[in-house]
């Protein structure tokens, strides 16, 4: 694992954008995998100001989120559909129809979610895969558990992660208690990964991933296994390595 050490939030912000604009400078038909959340918010800005200055162009590019909260409309200003138009999509050029979010279907339908993993094969596999990490270890919402699945599915998140998450919203009765997400081995399968963890409340889950057991109690250990994975800390959350 390539793990990289940030001055702080500003600095790994314009490390991450960097890896992705050179990704997509690379291969101007790059398939990026992206994550929301609060860590990747100075990222998606510094790509939008690269944008800006006419030092990335993203035509071409085709776009995968790793998840999405169940139950909550696009038009939700908590939902992961808002939150990537208002952070990224409306600044830059990804065409609509290159861009992909997973969809709750409420008649729970598992094959349905199948249908993203299809997506993500026929685009040619994620080149580039951004994640963050939950305080838990979660990936995407992959959520510590006895057993992790391969493909996209409908998950039921931890309490762990419904309180993390109620700093979003009014209340924590508010946040949905389920969500589809991409499965580890969608995750596993991207050429390239990284993973930006920030604050020192993720040291110990980043600790894990990188110097634990591999184990599905702590996803990101996962990662561990895979071959192009670079880890992207500041100090706080790199301070148990
Ligand atoms: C969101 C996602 C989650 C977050 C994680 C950390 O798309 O995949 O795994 O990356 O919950 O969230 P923040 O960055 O808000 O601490």
């Amino acid at each position: 694992m390539n793990i990289i050490i940030a001055e702080n939030y500003q600095d790994l912000s314009e490390k991450a954008a960097g890896i992705v604009a050179e990704e997509v400078k690379r291969n101007q038909q790059a398939v990026l995998g992206l994550a929301t959340g609060s860590t990747p918010e100075g990222m998606y800005a510094q790509l939008v100001k690269m944008f800006q200055e006419k030092k990335v162009d993203f035509n071409s590019v085709v776009t995968f989120n790793l998840d999405e909260y169940a139950c909550l409309s696009p038009e939700h200003a908590q939902s992961y559909h808002y939150y990537m138009h208002q952070h990224f999509f409306e600044h830059v050029n990804v065409r609509d129809e290159n861009i992909h979010i997973p969809c709750y279907n409420d008649k729970n339908i598992a094959d349905s979610y199948l249908e993203y993993d299809r997506m993500i094969s026929e685009a040619g596999g994620i080149d580039l895969q951004v994640l963050g990490i939950g305080g838990n270890g979660h990936i995407g919402f992959n959520e510590p558990n006895n057993y992790l699945h391969t493909h996209t599915h409908l998950i039921d998140l931890s309490e762990d992660t419904i309180e993390a998450n109620s700093r979003f919203f009014d209340s924590p009765g508010e946040v949905p208690r389920q969500a589809v997400t991409m499965g580890m081995g969608s995750i596993m399968d991207a050429l390239k990964i990284i993973l930006l963890a920030s604050g020192k409340n993720k040291a110990r889950a980043v600790q894990g991933m990188c110097t634990g057991k591999i184990t599905t109690n702590l996803p990101a250990s996962l990662l561990q296994l895979h071959r192009d994975i670079t880890l992207l800390a500041d100090k706080e959350a790199a301070s148990l390595l």
